[in-house]
Order: structure tokens, then C-alpha cells, then sequence
């Protein structure tokens, strides 16, 4: 058996490819770690999202890659995750603690939108990943419900304490003001309120906070998402005409704001019939993927109208935790997972992405820096 150095090892490593990312090893700087141990060759590999589906072929890829070297060994791969942090178009702001903000947004209201960004928060942290929820919706805060959580939060040391429910800290604008006085709220309120919101709460480390937007593109939305750094916005439609020409606006706003798009999520996208099992499309076929086509932009997934995603909002249950493996708990599965994919793709592509920095110190050879001389991390 020949001796292997861990340079050799290193460099048969890097063109191996993840069929994920699609991108090599090298590229992704995904070895941190490789240990010779006799006949055992230990490898440690990052993952920039959970929910990988490509590991067993990674792992595969190295253990031929180290056979090419020498077949005598043994090959362990072991994995772990970190998720990079994106940063958002401004490279300022930035909400302390949290690493990518998602919007999710829709040109309309009753969509389904706070229904998608549940599900898609449960079904991230299901994968393993730190993920919030803040319901920014200052027109119809309906989150805490949908997660049976409607508790006023703590405060502790001056800042508020997030609520939790189904492996996700919540927080909600609800929370802030009677229900009554949502409908006055304007732009510059919005804004203020913002400010203490998103300064205030204590997260902790997040690796991506959920955002339900209010419906619509006016002023009161425009505020919020250049208030929040966003990493990337989800746009919740439904496949008719109308609703999709909605859509439209919404990514038009975020394109002006410079805010990348994730992709858009078709909601109420098709029934099943519960007697016949044949799938009807109520609402027209196929409008999300024309509409993804046309603007370049993925379709992260299409949600069934499914009367289990309504009840389970209405009693607090999210039907990706209530019934993962039904077809609708799948289906937000994949578009979390999908959405998570978007957004690693985008932070492997620009890691140390320029931000203003004060203090311009060396990155370390795998951390991001500060995406701002004022983030707290
Ligand atoms: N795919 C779906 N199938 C069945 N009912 C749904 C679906 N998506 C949303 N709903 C229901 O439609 C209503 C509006 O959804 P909601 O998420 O509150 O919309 P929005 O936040 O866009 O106003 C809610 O009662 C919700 O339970
Ligand atoms: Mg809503």
C-alpha cells in the first residue's frame, strides 16, 4: 500500500463533482478536513444547505477518487452543513443575527402567501436548518395562527423573545397592535415600526428568516424590503391570468430594488379529486412555469389546492408537519428545498460578495466577512 499524503488526497478530491450544486468540491471548498489513519482515509465535507439529496453520490465520487490513488483504503466521508450567508443588494442594514432573509411576497392578497411562507419555514427547520418566521404582514398578520401560537412575546434584556412553534421562532407585527388599527398603517409607519422590529428582536443566529410581506407592490411594500437586506424573495401566485399578471409586478419590484429572485411558487396549482384521484386544474395549467420562463425565473414548486393545507392552517398545524409525506407536504418540501438550493447556488457564487468595510481585515480562507461593519453575528 502506498503512503498518501493529504496533499495527494486534497487534490484528487477537488474535481470530484456535486451533482446538487453542480459544481466540484474545489470549486465549493468543500473539504475542510482529511485524516489518514493507517488504511482509513477520512474525509470532512461542508454542505452549504440541508437537505442535500446528493451526499451517497459525493461520498461514491471520493471513494473512487481516493481508489485512483491507492485501492487498499478505507474511506469514511462524514458531513456537515453550514449555510453562507448571501447578503442583500444593499449591503447595508441586515437584521443582527440572521444570515438570509427570504421574502415572500405576492402581487395580491389571498394567494395563499402566509400559507407558503409557514410551510416552506416548518419545512426548512425539518431539514435541520435555524429558521424565523417575522409576519411583516401589516394588513392581515395571520401567522400566529396558522402555528396556534397567538401569546404576546417576552421581553429579556430589553430585547423581545421570539415565540417558537413547530421548530421556527415566530414573530409577528400582530403582535404589536390591536387588529383593529392594521388597516391605517402607511409607509413611513411601516418603516419605524420596522425599524424596532428588526433591530430588536433577538434571533439569535438564523440561517434564513422568512418574511410574510404584505400583498401587494406599493410603497408600504417597497419600505419593508428595503428595509430588510434581503437574500432573495419568493413570489406565491396562483396560475390564473389575473393573479399571475400580479406576479409580474411583484418580481418587477424586487428587480427594481435589485433583490435576486428565488422563484416563484404556483399555489392552488391543481386538485386532486379525493373519490377519483383524477387531477383537475381549476385555475388554468401551467401560467407559474410560462410566467417563470419568461422572466427567467425558477419555478420553486406547485402546491395542490388541497383541503388539509386549508383546515391545517385554520387549527394551527402546518400540513408539512401535520402530513409531510401527503402530496402537498412533499410539494413544500421540494420548494423548500428548492428555495435553499437557489439561494446556496447564489452565495457559492460570490462568497466574500464586496460590502463596505470599515476596517478591511483579511477573510479567514472559509468565513464570509461582515456583510456590514454594523451586523452583529
Ligand atoms: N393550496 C391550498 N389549498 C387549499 N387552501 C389553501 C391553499 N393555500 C391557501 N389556502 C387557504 O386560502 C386562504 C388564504 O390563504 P393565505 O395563506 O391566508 O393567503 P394570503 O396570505 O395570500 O392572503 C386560507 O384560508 C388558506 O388556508
Ligand atoms: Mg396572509
Amino acid at each position: 500500500m502506498a503512503e498518501l499524503t493529504q496533499e495527494q488526497i486534497q487534490e484528487a478530491l477537488a474535481p470530484v463533482r456535486d451533482p446538487v450544486l453542480e459544481q466540484t468540491l474545489g470549486q465549493l471548498r468543500a473539504v475542510k478536513k482529511i485524516e489518514i489513519d493507517r488504511s482509513t482515509v477520512r474525509v470532512d465535507i461542508e454542505l452549504p444547505l440541508y437537505g442535500h439529496q446528493g451526499r451517497d453520490e459525493i461520498t461514491s465520487g471520493v471513494q473512487q477518487a481516493v481508489a485512483v490513488l491507492d485501492a487498499g483504503y478505507d474511506v469514511d466521508v462524514r458531513y456537515s452543513v453550514r449555510v453562507r450567508a448571501v447578503g442583500g443588494p444593499l449591503g447595508k442594514g441586515g437584521i443582527p443575527g440572521v444570515k438570509n432573509a427570504i421574502a415572500v411576497a405576492s402581487g395580491k392578497g389571498g394567494v395563499g402567501k402566509s400559507t407558503v411562507a409557514v410551510n416552506l419555514a416548518v419545512a426548512l427547520a425539518q431539514d435541520g436548518a435555524a429558521v424565523g418566521l417575522l409576519d411583516a404582514d401589516v394588513y392581515g398578520p395571520s401567522i400566529p395562527l396558522m402555528l396556534g401560537t397567538n401569546t404576546k412575546p417576552m421581553m429579556k434584556d430589553n430585547r423581545i423573545v421570539p415565540l417558537e412553534a413547530f421548530g421556527i421562532k415566530l414573530m409577528s407585527i400582530g403582535f404589536l397592535l390591536p387588529s383593529d388599527r392594521a388597516l391605517i398603517w402607511r409607509g413611513p409607519l411601516v418603516a419605524q415600526l420596522m425599524n424596532q422590529f428588526l433591530n430588536e428582536v433577538d434571533w439569535g443566529t438564523l440561517d434564513y428568516l422568512i418574511v410574510d410581506l404584505p400583498p401587494g407592490t406599493g410603497d408600504v411594500q417597497l419600505t419593508l424590503v428595503q428595509k430588510i437586506q434581503i437574500a432573495g424573495a419568493i413570489i406565491a401566485t396562483t396560475p390564473q391570468d389575473v393573479a399571475l399578471a400580479d406576479a409580474v409586478k411583484g418580481i418587477k419590484m424586487f428587480e427594481e430594488v435589485k433583490a435576486p429572485i428565488l422563484g416563484i411558487v404556483e399555489n392552488m396549482s391543481y386538485f386532486i379529486c379525493p373519490s377519483c384521484g383524477e387531477r383537475h386544474e381549476i385555475f388554468s395549467h401551467g401560467g407559474g412555469e410560462r410566467t417563470a420562463e419568461r422572466h427567467d425565473v425558477p419555478l420553486l414548486g406547485t402546491i395542490p389546492l388541497d383541503t388539509a393545507i386549508r383546515v391545517s392552517g385554520d387549527i394551527g398545524h402546518p400540513v408539512v408537519a401535520s402530513d409531510p409525506d401527503s402530496a402537498s407536504g412533499r410539494a413544500f418540501k421540494m420548494a423548500a428545498r428548492s428555495a435553499a438550493l437557489r439561494l446556496a447556488t447564489e452565495a457559492v457564487k460570490r462568497p466574500f460578495r464586496p460590502s463596505i468595510q470599515l476596517n478591511p481585515k483579511p477573510p479567514e480562507e472559509d468565513e464570509n466577512p461582515p456583510l456590514s461593519p454594523f451586523r452583529r453575528r
